[in-house]
C-alpha cells in the first residue's frame, strides 16, 4: 500500500482523480490540500468536499485549502475549461423535484492551510509520503520554502504538468499547471527530491470518449457523477479539439501511483521557463537520445491507454 497526500485543484479531472485514489485499494490517501488553478483554491476545496461525499458517510482524509495566488506571476484560471464552478456546471444541475443533484458539501476543512497540513502529514509519515500534485506546484513550492527540512522527507514526488514532444494547452508551448506558476514548479525541480512528471505528452494519448460515457451512465451513481462532471469539459474539448472526448491528465497521474507498470519514463534534466513572454511556462527536457545531462526528473513518455482506461472504467464507473 502506498500513502499519498493529493494536492489538486479541483477542476474536473482533479476529481476523477480523487475518485481513482479513493477507490483504489493500493493507496491510502493520508491528506488531500488543494491549491488554485482551474478555480480558486477555496473553490477546489468545497469541490473536493462534493466529490468526497459521493463515496458516502466517511471517514475521509483531512482536506484543507492551500495557496490562493502563485508565487510572483498573477493568478490564472480555467473557467473557461472546467466551468465557473470548477466541476464543469454541476452545481447548477437540479432534479425532477427540484433539488441540487449535487448539493453543498458540509463545512469540514481542516483548520490548517495546505503547507502545514503537508508538513504535519509528512511528519507523520516520515520518507513514506508519495505527493502527487495534479494542480500548480504552489503548494509544494511554499511548502518547501516554510519547512524544507521537513519537506526532505518526503519519499517522492508525482506531478501532472509539463509538455516536451507535443504543442502546450495553454500557450503554444506551455502545458497549464506549470504556466500557472512556473517559479514554483522551477523551485520544486531545483528542491531534488525523487520526483516523476507526467506530461501531455502521455496524458493527451488517452481520450474518454462522451459515447461511453453516456453508455454507462445509469449503470452505477459514479458513472452518472462522470457523465455530469465531464458534459462541458468535453464540450469544451469537440470546441478546441476536434473529439466528443476529454483527456484525464490527472487520473493517469494517480494510476502512475498505482501502477508503475502503465507508464514508460526516462530520466531527464527538466528546466522552466520563467522569464520568456512567448515561452513561459515551457519544460525543456534534453531528450536526444545520448544526451543526458545530470537529470532531476523522470519524464513519462508513453503509458498503455487500454490497460490505463480499463482500470478507471473499474475503479470510477464502476463497471466491474
Ligand atoms: O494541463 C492539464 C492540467 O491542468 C490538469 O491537471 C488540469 O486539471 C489542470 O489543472
Ligand atoms: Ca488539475
Amino acid at each position: 500500500m502506498k500513502r499519498i497526500i493529493l494536492d489538486c485543484d479541483t477542476g474536473v479531472d482533479d476529481a476523477l482523480a480523487l475518485l481513482l485514489a479513493m477507490r483504489s485499494p493500493e493507496l491510502s490517501v493520508a491528506a488531500i490540500t488543494t491549491v488554485s488553478g482551474n478555480t480558486t483554491a477555496a473553490l477546489a476545496a468545497r469541490n473536493t468536499l462534493l466529490t468526497l461525499a459521493l463515496l458516502g458517510e466517511g471517514p475521509f482524509p483531512p482536506v484543507a485549502r492551500g495557496e490562493t495566488a502563485p508565487l510572483e506571476r498573477g493568478l490564472v484560471t480555467a473557467a473557461h475549461v472546467h466551468g465557473g464552478d470548477g466541476l464543469g456546471g454541476i452545481t447548477k444541475l437540479r432534479d425532477a423535484d427540484g433539488s441540487r443533484r449535487y448539493p453543498e458539501p458540509a463545512p469540514g476543512l481542516d483548520p490548517r492551510d495546505g503547507p502545514d497540513l503537508i508538513l504535519d502529514t509528512v511528519g507523520r509519515f516520515p520518507d513514506a509520503i508519495t505527493l502527487i500534485a495534479t494542480g500548480p506546484l504552489t503548494n509544494v513550492a511554499r511548502t518547501i520554502i516554510r519547512s524544507p527540512a521537513r519537506m526532505r522527507r518526503v519519499k517522492e514526488l508525482i506531478v501532472m504538468g509539463g509538455a516536451f514532444r507535443v504543442y502546450g494547452n495553454t500557450t503554444p508551448v506551455a502545458e497549464f499547471n506549470i504556466f500557472a506558476d512556473p517559479h514554483a514548479a522551477q523551485l520544486v525541480l531545483d528542491f531534488g527530491l525523487p520526483l516523476t512528471l507526467v506530461p501531455l505528452d502521455v496524458t493527451e494519448s488517452v481520450c474518454l470518449m462522451r459515447p461511453e460515457v453516456e453508455a454507462l451512465a445509469e449503470g452505477a451513481p459514479l458513472a452518472r457523477f462522470v457523465r455530469d462532471v465531464t458534459r462541458e469539459y468535453t464540450d469544451y474539448h469537440a470546441r478546441r479539439d476536434g473529439f466528443p472526448g476529454c483527456y484525464l491528465h490527472d487520473p493517469i497521474t494517480v494510476a502512475l501511483a498505482i501502477d508503475p507498470t502503465l507508464l514508460e519514463s526516462a530520466a531527464a534534466f527538466v528546466q522552466v521557463e520563467t522569464t520568456g513572454d512567448v515561452t513561459l511556462g515551457q519544460t525543456v527536457a534534453d531528450l536526444r537520445p545520448g544526451k543526458r545531462a545530470r537529470p532531476n526528473a523522470r519524464v513519462c513518455t508513453a503509458i498503455d491507454a487500454e490497460r490505463f482506461l480499463a482500470l478507471f472504467r473499474e475503479r470510477v464507473m464502476g463497471t466491474e
